[in-house]
């Protein structure tokens, strides 16, 4: 049992897929166009969002986002240190410093208590060894699906004055409080990589924003600055979105709802075997239950926020003996991940932003006891059993 099985969808839905590729194929016209807009305003529905603007990947739109929000060369952004790479690359990219803080112990979110005490530093002078630009910009990630504390970060915004830039790659559907992810901040950035829920037949991403003189800029931006062929008033980049790709993605996207209800299904069920075994506290699901506090059970669920909608991009649990526990289930062919190793502070391309072993703990903590189970639409009741009972087994 893999950790994601695409093949299965592609048994439902293959046929669709190819006549829509074919689609393309026919018109001959392959870059943006027609396909790249329709996905462009079927996506910006979903996430009520104001536009959205298709690009080559979720790293590009994060870039394009970034940029759109006002971050400028040799300001500073502050993110989450356990995120995938390129949540803190593309404030790189952009030309600005990443701040790297430390996540809840409950949702391995963005901790807005750790960005306020960053802030309020900055603010009265700082007491960072490094000087760092002024913060523009905040980058919370919804990590695995699940919406960082959004109502923490509106705050934070406006008593800061700092652009909210969603880092949703991960968090195609998920809500806050009803509210898409995608249309919470001042842009945000999807990924279609093909692992991800709402996933395209190669690279592809989109960016969303509530602001359309921002989703003009991002148009520009994609497309080398350019307003018009061959006329650059700014410095772009190719980022534009392959017409295969929009035309796939528009194929699945009718399926998006279903499929992270059967996600949100499967989690439920995985919870409360877990909790059936004994393998867990019946609490540890619970969002004040922070999972910092000791803990003799062998597997901890992560917190899950009542404000959130979470759309289990990955099911993730924290367990003891993290490395052994994998093995055993690789053993019987049962695939795990692990998101992420090693925490993006302590990654040696960033050991110029002078953090420590130490300085994150929680990020460094939750890095070496994660691990993602399987988790994808068409996974099967049996199938979710036998990985719980396998790891009741490691642990009897
Ligand atoms: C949190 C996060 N941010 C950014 C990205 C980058 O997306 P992509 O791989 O489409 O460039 C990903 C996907 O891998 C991600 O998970």
């Amino acid at each position: 049992m893999p950790l994601l099985d695409l093949h299965r969808q592609y048994e439902t839905i293959g046929h669709e897929v190819l006549a829509a590729i074919t689609r393309v194929c026919d018109s001959q016209a392959f870059i943006l166009g027609p396909e790249v807009e329709a996905l462009e305003r079927e996506i910006a529905a979903l996430t009520g969002s104001a536009a959205a603007v298709g690009c080559a990947s979720g790293t590009e739109a994060l870039w394009l986002a970034l940029v759109a929000a006002g971050v400028k060369p040799g300001d500073s952004v502050i993110t989450t240190a356990f995120s995938f790479f390129a949540s803190a690359s593309a404030i790189v990219r952009a030309g600005a410093t990443p701040i790297l803080v430390d996540v809840d112990p409950g949702t391995l979110n963005l901790d807005a208590a750790h960005v306020i005490r960053h802030l309020r530093r900055n603010a009265t002078g700082g007491t960072h060894n490094k000087p760092a630009g002024i913060v523009s910009a905040i980058l919370p990630v919804h990590l695995y699906g699940q919406c960082a504390d959004m109502d923490a970060f509106a705050k934070i915004a406006e008593e800061f004055n700092v652009a909210i830039v969603e880092d949703a790659a991960q968090a195609i559907g998920a809500e806050w409080h009803r509210r898409g992810a995608g249309s919470l901040g001042v842009t945000a950035a999807f990924s279609f990589y093909p692992t991800k829920n709402l996933s395209a037949y190669g690279d592809a991403g989109i960016v969303a924003t509530m602001h359309p003189e921002m989703a003009e800029h991002m148009r520009r931006l994609r497309n080398h600055g350019s307003p018009r062929r061959y006329y650059h008033d700014e410095f772009g980049w190719n980022g534009r979105m392959d017409a295969i790709q929009a035309a796939v993605l528009r194929v699945k996207l009718p399926h998006i709802a279903s499929w992270n209800e059967a996600r949100r299904q499967h989690a439920a069920l995985y919870d409360r075997l877990f909790t059936g075994a004994g393998l867990t506290s019946a609490s540890s699901a619970q969002p004040s239950s922070p999972s910092s506090r000791p803990c003799t059970a062998p597997v901890r669920l992560l917190a899950r926020d009542p404000n959130a909608t979470h759309v289990f991009h990955q099911y993730v649990i924290r367990v003891q003996r993290r490395d052994d526990l994998r093995q055993f289930l690789a053993d019987r062919k049962i695939g795990t991940e692990i998101y992420y190793p090693l925490p993006l502070h302590l990654q040696p391309v960033f050991s110029y932003l002078g953090l420590k072993e130490g300085g994150l703990p929680v990020a460094e903590r939750a890095a070496k006891e994660v691990l993602a189970l399987p988790m994808f639409p068409e996974l099967t009741e049996p199938e979710i059993r036998r990985v719980v009972e396998s790891i009741a087994d490691f642990y009897t």
